[in-house]
């Protein structure tokens, strides 16, 4: 698979949040040091993401930054993304070219293909999670793992009560249940405007366990930097990290058990 691959083109209808604003995130992902990704992305690849295996898949990988993060870690990266024109991007600045349109829910490879399955802050913008999860699920193969990146869901709970660095953090929201999130932030001149979806922790580890995952590591990272903006967020997590081993099937586990008794 090299090309976008033009029959799952429909599953793109549901994607039109994120190709609208496609144009707006490539400046914002691409803009050095513009978001916290370049704060905390060592830690994840350091901490949470295995060595190279056969294949690792990257689910909603945007204009590609992850995707290319990992190619020069030594990685053979497949990548999805429904977003066309994001997509469009990814293409022309990676040498490889291993990318599909595709929706999360309806993933393009086989069962059991993948050796680790990367989500770089996507899960959070899937519509359908317990799709999407059990779509992973089905691509990574037993003892593969899946390597994840999620807004901290204390975040959607309340915010700082003003600028200065010991500024208390205000919980003003519920943190249970689901709800749609639709916010827009302008800095440097640089417009993003984010939909997805606020989940409380249960509603991922949930979706995980179900679609045969066994969560390995966690972590609430700090950022690499203690200056500027980012020096409050030593005090409160901006993102959750987690690694989740897929499990052997009954069937998997039965035909060990029965090669032992033969052995
Ligand atoms: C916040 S961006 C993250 C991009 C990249 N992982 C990064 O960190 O730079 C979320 C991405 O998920 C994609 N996305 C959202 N819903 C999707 C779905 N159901 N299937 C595939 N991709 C989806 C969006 O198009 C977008 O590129």
């Amino acid at each position: 698979m090299s090309v976008l691959d033009e029959r799952t083109a429909a599953a793109v209808k549901d994607r039109d949040a994120w190709e609208e604003e496609a144009e707006n995130w490539v400046r914002f992902a691409r803009t050095q040091g513009h978001d916290a990704y370049w704060y905390y992305r060592d830690s994840f690849f350091d901490e949470i993401v295995p060595p190279p295996g056969r294949l690792t898949l990257e689910v909603g990988c945007g204009e590609g930054r992850v995707t290319r993060d990992l190619l020069s870690r030594g990685h053979r990266v497949v990548s999805v993304d429904g977003s066309m024109t994001l997509l469009q991007h990814a293409l022309r600045s990676d040498p490889v070219r291993r990318y599909a349109l595709a929706d999360a829910g309806h993933l393009p490879l086989s069962s059991g293909s993948v050796e680790v399955a990367v989500a770089y802050n996507s899960l959070m913008d899937f519509d359908n999670l317990a799709d999407a999860m059990a779509e992973i699920g089905r691509v990574v193969a037993a003892d593969g793992v899946f390597c994840v990146c999620i807004t901290h869901p204390m975040q959607y709970t309340g915010g700082f009560d003003g600028d200065e660095l010991e500024a208390p953090y205000v919980l003003s929201r519920p943190y249970f249940g689901v709800r749609r999130f639709d916010e827009t932030f302008t800095r440097n001149d640089i417009t993003m405007r984010f939909r997805g979806w606020d989940r409380p922790m249960e509603e991922y580890f949930a979706a995980l366990l179900e679609a045969g995952f066994v969560v390995d590591a966690f972590s609430e990272p700090r950022p690499s930097t203690d200056e500027g903006r980012y020096a409050r967020w030593h005090r409160f997590p901006m993102f959750m990290f987690l690694r989740a081993i897929k499990r052997h099937t009954e069937d998997q586990v039965r035909g060990r058990d029965r090669s032992r008794e033969i052995g």
